[in-house]
This record gives structure tokens, sequence and C-alpha cells, in this order.
């Protein structure tokens, strides 16, 4: 069970921080189809410290997205701690530490999954941020450098030791970045070494994953990433799974169609009509996935940089996807 403030969450099921994914209209979709906590994309604490605008946008969070982390990456305990304490200011309801990522830029100045390395000084920044807020601190993590490094079970007990109240363990070392299958078979043993709740991540990509992710390792909750990525429906579908065993939802092209639309529109809300547009290129093949001709539809979308006409070509294929029910044979809407 996971406890955050009032909030008791049992199996809860949990959107992974993603760098430009994760941001608040995407966050907010997934709140709407059932994710239990959500965070922030990682904020760079240097960046945060320098008070750059760009990284202070980062932080913006909603009251309708609750319970919400914000992540913060860096190497410098300093830097860590005034960072932490900048991004409470802005009430999330945790600080997530990244310890887990894995691309170059930061490993190489020793944030991300470098603190592997020195687990010593792992939990040293973790305790240093711990003391300098009052919301609850959490840590997501890797198991490993590389596989001849896996040293998790004393990284959790430091973390814990440390006063974090939340480990999250993407199963995997950091030199498989995000290849390979992620060894799952580690949550039950670092649930046996500390007590403090242990998320589950990595390779959980259909509902029907995260049901296995529960059954086979007892985990407090699982993350989901990539598989919420054009099909945010998979939190909906997990918890009808977890309640009733059986999955009687299904998403239609129409309302997959509908939610990249209000996904944008959420988008253009809070960060402007072109931003948006641009940036919401990267989703139309996830939402897009499996319907016929989404190819040229997609194409066409790629081009275009303003709303109305983005809305014109989707609501097109909308209606002829509908019109073609029976030539595509598409399922029943919901
Ligand atoms: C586009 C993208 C951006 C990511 N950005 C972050 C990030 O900002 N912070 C973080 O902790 N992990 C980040 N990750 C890693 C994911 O949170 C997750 O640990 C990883 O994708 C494994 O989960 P999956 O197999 O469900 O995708 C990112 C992953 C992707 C694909």
């Amino acid at each position: 069970m996971i406890q955050i403030g009032n909030t008791k969450l049992i199996n809860a099921v949990v959107l992974a921080p993603m760098e430009d994914v994760t941001d608040l209209s995407f966050r907010l979709i997934c709140k709407e189809l059932g994710a239990d906590i959500v965070y922030t994309e990682f904020v760079n604490s240097e960046g945060l410290v320098r008070a750059t605008e760009k990284t202070h946008k980062k932080l913006k969070i909603s009251e309708s997205e609750r319970p919400v982390g914000i992540q913060i990456y860096g190497s410098n305990i300093e830097s860590m701690v005034n960072a932490a304490i900048i991004a409470e200011s802005e009430q999330p309801d945790l600080i997530d530490i990244n310890a887990g990522c894995w691309v170059k830029n930061v490993v190489g100045c020793g944030a991300g999954a470098s603190l592997l390395k020195d687990p010593v000084y792992f939990q040293n920044l973790v305790k240093k941020v711990v003391d300098a807020v009052k919301i609850p601190v959490t840590v997501k993590t890797r198991l490993g450098w590389d596989s001849k490094s896996i040293q998790i079970l004393d990284v959790a007990k430091r973390i814990e030791d440390a006063g974090a109240k939340i480990l999250t363990v993407h199963c995997r070392t950091r030199a498989q970045g995000h290849k390979g299958d992620a060894d799952w078979s580690w949550i039950p043993r670092i649930k046996q070494t500390i007590d403090i709740p242990v998320i589950l991540n990595g390779n959980v990509l259909t509902a029907m994953d995260v049901i296995n992710a529960f059954n086979q390792t007892g985990a407090d909750g699982i993350m989901i990433a990539r598989g919420a990525i054009g099909n945010p429906w998979i939190f909906k579908e997990a918890k009808e799974l977890l309640a009733k065993n059986d999955l009687q939802y299904e998403v239609s092209n129409e309302l997959k169609i509908k939610t990249c639309l209000r996904h944008l529109e959420l988008a253009i809300e809070i960060k402007g009509e072109r931003r948006a547009v641009i940036e919401h290129r990267k989703f139309y093949s996830g939402y897009l996935k499996g319907m016929p001709n989404s190819s040229a539809v997609r194409n066409n979308l790629m081009a275009l940089s303003d709303f109305i006409s983005v809305r014109e070509v989707l609501l097109n294929y909308s209606e002829i996807l509908l019109n073609n029910q029976h030539i595509y044979g598409f399922g029943q809407s919901v």
C-alpha cells in the first residue's frame, strides 16, 4: 500500500516521468483515465537554481492531477537541495530524485544512473534532500550500472535509511538503456529488504502486463512509461482488470482521435498554439496506430502547424473511419 498525504493507494498504477512527454497536458489525460500518481519529466537542478525560464515552466502543476511528483536530477548535493526547495514551493505531493537516467549528457555530469556508482554519496544526497523539504521524497533508480554491478539491494536499504518514502525500480541496468527485458524478479527481493513501498517499472506495455507484474512480484505499484504513449487508456484497462478480472473496455478509433485532439487542446492552453501543435507531432503515430491508411494521415498531420487544420484532418479521418466501419470491421464504440 502506498500512502501520500490522506490518499491510500492499493495496487497503484502510475505514470512514469518522461522527458518531453509527461507535460501537464499528457499528465491530465492520464489522470482522467485512471493514473494513480503522475510525475513531471525530470527537471535539471542546476537549471532550477540558475532560475532559467525554460526549466521553471516544467514545474507547473495543476490541482486536478494530484497526487503529482516533481522529478529533479543532478549530482551536486547543494544544487539538488536548493532545487528541491524551489520545487516544493510549487506544492507538489512528492519530490522524486532521478537516479536512473542513462543518457550520456546526464551520466557524464555524475547525475541520473551515475549516482549508482557511489552508493554512499547517493545515500547522502537523498538524505540531504529529505532533510531540506517537508513533503515526501521518493527515488527512481535502476538495478545497477551494468550486469556485473547489480547492487540494488544495498542501494534500496540506503535509500530507505536516507528517509525516502517510495522506491521505484526500473528493472534494467544503466547499460541496457531502454532495451532488453526488464528483470522483475528483483522486486520480491527488494520487498524483502526494505519496508517502504516499491514501485516496479520496465516493460509494462499492456494492461495485462500490469496484472502480471502485480501477481509475479507483489510490488506496491506499477509504473508505466512507453506503454502509455498514444495509449493512455492503459490505466483504465488495468484498473478494470484489477477490479473485475475481465476487460469490457474497448477503445474505438473515434475515441482515440477525440482524445488525441483533447490532448492537443490542453497543450495549446498551456504552451500556446504553435509550439503545442509542433510538439504534438510525436504523438500521432501512437494515437493512430493500427488504423487503416493512418500513415498517409500522419504524413499530412506532420506538415501542419495550426490547430484548425489539424482538427479538420483528424475529424475528417474519424468520419471516414466511421462511415466505413462495415469495410474495416471495427468493434463497438465506447
Ligand atoms: C521518451 C522518454 C523519456 C524519459 N524521460 C525520463 C525522465 O525524465 N525521468 C525518468 O526517471 N525516466 C525517464 N524515462 C524512463 C522511463 O520513465 C522508464 O523508466 C523507462 O522508459 C522504462 O519503462 P518502460 O519499459 O515502461 O518504457 C524516459 C523514457 C522515455 C521513453
